[in-house]
């Protein structure tokens, strides 16, 4: 009986038995073929059982593998078989957390040179995930589906995906694609008709080697369930936008330094924008079934976006984060956020109120501000509260995986602001 039987889960056969997996490993070793790492293979086997339940044995070849590479390592940081390896052997190092479960040092990229590119690499990105997410749903009605297999969706509820993940879709393929794959004027009438399958298909055709190599090996999910891949590709989604509001914020910060503010203003609503976009990733995330959830998260546990560095970033890019938050596991669960922060962080709330110190603010373009932040508040305050929501009826009374006690934690958050009246600030921030 494995371990997972005896606390009662019941562990699918693997696609390719984990002995195949590794003598197939051992002839890679052995051969002098270095960039042709068997990645499908051992994407294959993990989804098929989980990573949760990879065989000792592989795991100890893998780690063998690492270690090699590490002794060949390049100067300009590790390869991507090196970070590949890292994000299948997270639970081996018991290194596990939010960014190894999402895999997003497989998916991350360059800083961009500036806010439009960081727009575009966003855009292609979430166009990428969700693609490739419609094409992994879809395959489960056909006589070929792809693993994690288990509790498959019924059609309707495939097709009520694909119609969800067409409406984040649609804005960013009206910017990033070329004319003509969205019919603009359509999507301008009525939004989020756009045929799923066909958009996805366009999109995985022009993606390169590399893309297609990104996106396989960043789905390594812990358990065997369907929807898993949806958690995942839901996650990753929203991670990709949080780097462009950040980079965007960072910008805007510059930009008040520097007295142009009618351009903070426009980023600041650009964020606001690209965050009210991406909404429906939730309504595409309340498809997932709570059972299928509550079994996989028995082997998150310690994961949790609460470790998300790039919402805290974004977070902390609009005011300086009060004491008490700053102390509590909102900061510390993400240690690099929290030293940027106390290292005296600028913020684009204490620049722009520098400014109105510093009488160098014409009233109107306070006012450009002061509409952005609003809009950029009100569309934050909609994240929470339908997070929240969601976690209500994903988790219940549950705690969380973030060592937090759950939905209580969350109802808390509801009450803070990213621009805080001043009065309010320097009560929290002491
Ligand atoms: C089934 C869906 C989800 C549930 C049940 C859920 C639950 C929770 C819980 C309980 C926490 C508190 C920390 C903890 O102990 O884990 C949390 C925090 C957080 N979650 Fe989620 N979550 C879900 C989906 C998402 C998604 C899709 C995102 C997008 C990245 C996300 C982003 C966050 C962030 C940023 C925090 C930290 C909030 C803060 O510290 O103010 N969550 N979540």
């Amino acid at each position: 009986m494995t371990s997972a039987e005896s606390a009662g889960t019941t562990i699918p056969s693997a696609a390719t038995p984990a002995a195949d997996v590794v003598e197939e490993l051992r002839a890679w070793v052995g051969s002098d073929r270095p960039a042709e790492f068997p990645y499908a293979l051992v994407l294959g086997h993990l989804r098929s059982v989980g990573k949760h339940f990879l065989d000792a044995g592989l795991l100890r070849l893998l780690d063998e593998i690492r270690g090699r590479l590490s002794e060949a390592e390049k100067p300009d940081g590790p390869s991507f078989l090196h970070r590949f390896l890292d994000v299948v052997l997270d639970k081996y190092d018991d290194r596990y957390d939010y960014p190894s479960y999402t895999a997003l040092s497989l998916l991350s990229r360059p800083a961009a040179a500036d806010w439009r590119e960081a727009l575009r690499a966003r855009d292609e990105a979430v166009l990428l995930l969700l693609a490739d997410l419609i094409r992994f749903e879809g395959l489960s009605a056909t006589d070929t589906p792809d693993a994690p297999l288990y509790m498959p969706p019924s059609p309707e509820l495939v097709a009520k995906r694909a119609r969800l993940a067409v409406r984040v879709m649609e804005p960013a393929a009206l910017r990033a694609l070329p004319p003509g794959v969205v019919d603009a004027a359509a999507v301008a009438v009525v939004p989020g008709r756009t045929p799923g399958g066909p958009l996805a298909a366009e999109i995985l055709r022009t993606a390169g080697p590399h893309q297609a190599l990104v996106l396989s090996a960043s789905v390594q999910p812990v358990y065997v369930l369907h929807d898993e891949y949806l958690f995942l590709r839901t996650l990753q989604s929203f991670e990709t936008t949080f780097t462009f509001m950040s980079s965007a914020l960072a910008t805007a910060v510059r930009r008040l330094d520097g007295d142009r503010p009618r351009e903070a203003a426009d980023l600041v609503g650009a964020v606001a924008d690209i965050l009210k976009e991406s909404l429906p990733l939730f309504s595409l995330l309340a498809t997932m079934r709570a059972e299928a959830f509550q079994t996989f998260r028995e082997f998150t546990e310690g994961a949790s976006a609460i470790q998300s560095a790039g919402y805290k970033t974004f977070e902390s890019l609009c005011s300086t984060p009060s004491r008490a938050r700053l102390a509590s596991f909102a900061y510390t669960s993400v240690p690099q956020v929290h030293a940027c922060v106390t290292n005296g962080r600028a913020t684009v709330q204490d620049t722009w109120h520098g400014l109105i110190a510093a009488h160098r603010l014409k009233p109107a373009d306070d006012a450009a501000l002061r509409a952005a932040a609003d809009r950029l508040e009100s569309v934050h305050q909609r994240w929470k509260q339908t997070h929240y929501r969601l976690a209500v009826r994903m988790i219940g009374e549950r705690s969380g995986t973030g060592y937090t006690q759950g939905v209580p934690y969350l109802a808390a958050v509801l009450d803070n602001r990213l621009f805080p009246a001043p009065d309010r600030h320097s009560a929290l921030v002491g």
